[in-house]
């Protein structure tokens, strides 16, 4: 049925794997991330593991959350717009869902440039709390890609 869809045509399947390989990579940037800072947290500030611990978490957000969060928009909205963005509702359901999880990315980001710097904005047991939030998301996006309810 989706092998010829909208203006990607024949590379519409292709593009799609693609989306939804980097959304793993995105996912998973954004629960290593977290993760890393509740570490971060619970080490003294300036100490050599909080040096190591700003190391990582600038390579984390260098090499993979970065790359994989502006890759999954660009194949997103390129299924999207060859998909028909007004075809149905779950479409805009998503990109709302992505929309949020991309404002929790730049929080995220900007939380551990602040710990970088030797600031502590938030209490290592919030940051276990926050760090489930990725894991809502994905059972929410992947369920209305697959399933398309509405
Ligand atoms: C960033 C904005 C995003 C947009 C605009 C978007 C849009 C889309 C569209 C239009 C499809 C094609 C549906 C089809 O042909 O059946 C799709 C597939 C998919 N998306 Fe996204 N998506 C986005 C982000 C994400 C994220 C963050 C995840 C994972 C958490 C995700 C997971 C998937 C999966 C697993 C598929 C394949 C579904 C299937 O094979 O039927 N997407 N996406």
């Amino acid at each position: 049925m989706e092998s010829l869809v909208g203006w990607l045509g024949g590379a519409y399947m292709p593009v799609k794997a693609a989306h939804a390989v980097v959304t793993f990579f995105w996912i998973a940037g954004l629960f290593i991330l977290p993760r890393y800072l509740v570490h971060q947290a619970s080490v003294p500030v300036g100490s050599d593991e909080d040096m190591n611990w700003r190391e990582r978490t600038a390579r984390v957000r260098r090499i993979i959350l970065t790359p994989s969060l502006v890759v999954t928009w660009i194949l997103g909205l390129a299924v999207a717009t060859s998909y028909g963005l007004s075809a149905a509702g779950w479409i805009h359901a998503k990109i709302f869902l992505a929309l949020l999880l991309s404002g929790y990315h730049g929080w995220m980001v900007g939380l551990s440039k602040k710990m970088a710097r030797g600031e502590r904005p938030v209490a290592e047991r919030s940051l276990r709390l926050w760090n489930e939030v990725p894991a809502l998301f994905t059972i929410l996006m992947v369920s209305l890609a697959i399933l398309k309810p509405f």
